[in-house]
């Protein structure tokens, strides 16, 4: 990692003040590239400011998910327009960016449709932002970089320099997708399917737990197709899966539990699954998108598994490690959704009994498959389906949070709670705790009554110290 450290110092030139905005959309992988933009921005002088009014630097980085998502930015950037004059009148000056995947499907538009904006910069080229800055500085050329890069961007991006600001942390280990489902972007937005190293992710791994990280989550957009260079000296293992790598870091010192995600059912290995049980450290839930239960609809989405494939897995996870959480994704109203269809998805969802499942109405994504298919299913039926599957999924959810009420679980606490003298944090299965308890626990991990649980967060009371060892 020292590399990757003085190569994000040696772009480092002004050293004077300056505020940076970055306003984050969509996907923990944003969530993320926005950390590392800020750590890359450090050296050059920027600290976080909590608002656009008055920044130096604003970055939007944004999300093409959902329709309507380029609308979005437009409206946000016609809000930011009388900051910028503001700045300018003040005898300062406002850099607007455009990052993430509506700037790399879109990018000549964005500065054609918004001159406010000084730089659109892609998901692959963040490592460049330095660059792109001065050249705005200095007032030349184009700074337009959305084209995807052979240049690894982890290579000169920082390594994580930040203070703790949670003792759970999240690493991209694997970006792109090859998968090409056909109502999805991600494909054309975040490129093809690759893996960072073992060694790389280890490094970044290893500096979050020796700053006190308790809890890593392995991001990717397909993170179980994970395929990464194997350590130094393992070179004839060829490339290292997700389990294997998820064992090297569970080795670390310090750090209690690991989480990845997203995976897909196809790339579902029996090392994975194997993991599950023998990585006390891999937390036992586990977020598997299925988007329907009816396999003729699954066809058309281009999943490349069936409703029976994917119950399948969920069996197989369970025979490995029987309390695992499963949480999904559904898509209802997808082009051609029959009722019988849709009721073929309520069915699977009954079979799964998920303890946590996102949902959302087809939406039809320009540029992607579906977005042309006949049988675009009418708006009021879509919002009338998910409603029900809503309904279904909700009181899965609840049911599953109640179960817990009497148990005792580890929780590791994360924060200060709402209320004086509480603290906040998460169980094995993602579940929110609250508890009475003492802020010298934030950081920790500690045993928990579970007296009460809603949809959303369980309650909890600490387990007596004498007891807790047990
Ligand atoms: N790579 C992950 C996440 C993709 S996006 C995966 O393969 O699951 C996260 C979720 O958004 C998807 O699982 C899907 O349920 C939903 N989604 C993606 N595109 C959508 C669209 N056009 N309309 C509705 N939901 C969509
Ligand atoms: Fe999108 Fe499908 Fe790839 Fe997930 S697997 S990112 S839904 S194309
Ligand atoms: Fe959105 Fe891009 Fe993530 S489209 S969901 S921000 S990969």
């Amino acid at each position: 990692m020292t590399e990757t450290a003085n190569a994000a110092t040696a772009t480092s030139g002004d050293k004077t003040r300056k505020r940076l905005f970055i306003k984050t959309y969509g996907c923990q992988m944003n969530v993320y590239d926005s950390e590392r933009m800020r750590d890359l921005l450090t050296p050059l002088g920027y600290e976080p400011a909590e608002a656009p009014e008055g920044a130096d630097l604003v970055i939007l980085n944004t999300c093409h998910i959902r329709e309507k998502a380029a609308e979005k930015v437009y409206s946000e950037l016609g809000r930011l327009r009388p900051l910028k004059e503001e700045k300018a009148a003040a005898g300062g000056a406002m850099t607007i960016a455009v990052a993430g995947c509506v700037a790399q499907a879109e990018g000549a538009e964005i500065r054609a449709r918004a001159p406010v904006v000084d730089l659109v910069v892609g998901p692959q080229a963040y490592h460049k932002l330095p660059e792109f800055i001065a050249n705005v500085h200095r007032g030349r050329g184009e700074a337009l970089q959305t084209e995807f890069e052979v240049e690894d961007k982890f290579d000169a991006l920082a390594a994580p320099a930040r203070q703790i600001e949670g003792y759970s942390a999240f690493v991209t280990v694997q970006e792109g997708c090859d998968k090409f489902c056909t109502f999805c972007v991600v494909p054309y937005t975040r490129g093809a399917e690759w893996s960072r190293a073992v060694d790389q992710v280890t490094a970044e791994v290893r500096a979050l737990a020796a700053q006190g990280v308790r809890e890593v989550t392995l991001l990717g957009q397909n993170v179980n197709a994970y395929h990464g260079a194997p350590p130094a000296g393992r070179e004839a293992d060829g490339p290292w899966g997700l389990a294997r790598l998820v064992r090297h870091l569970a080795r670390i010192d310090g750090l209690e539990r690991i989480r990845f995600t997203t995976s897909h059912p196809g790339d579902m290995d029996d090392d994975l699954i194997a993991a599950f049980a023998d990585t006390p450290a891999l937390m036992p839930y586990f977020h598997l998108p299925v988007q329907s239960g009816s396999d003729r609809i699954l066809k058309a989405m281009n999943r490349r598994h069936t409703a029976a494939d994917y119950l399948a897995i969920i069996e197989r996870l369970r025979a490995a490690r029987p309390d695992i959480a499963i949480s999904g994704d559904m898509i209802v109203g997808f082009p051609g959704e029959t009722e019988a269809d849709f009721e073929a998805t309520m069915e699977l969802a009954r079979a799964v009994n998920y303890a946590a499942c996102f949902s959302f109405k087809y939406s039809r994504r320009p540029g992607t498959p579906g977005a042309a298919m006949a049988g675009q299913v009418d708006e009021a039926v879509k919002h009338e389906r998910l409603l029900r599957l809503q309904a279904l999924l909700g009181a899965q959810q609840e049911a599953f949070n109640a179960s817990m009420t009497g148990r005792r679980l580890p929780v590791l606490f994360e924060r200060a709670g709402r209320n004086h003298g509480q603290i906040a944090g998460r169980s094995p299965y993602l579940q929110a705790v609250h508890c009475d308890g003492p802020d010298r626990l934030i950081g920790q991990i500690a045993q928990v009554e579970i007296t009460g649980a809603s949809r959303n967060a369980l309650s909890a009371r600490l387990v007596p110290e004498e007891t807790r060892a047990a």
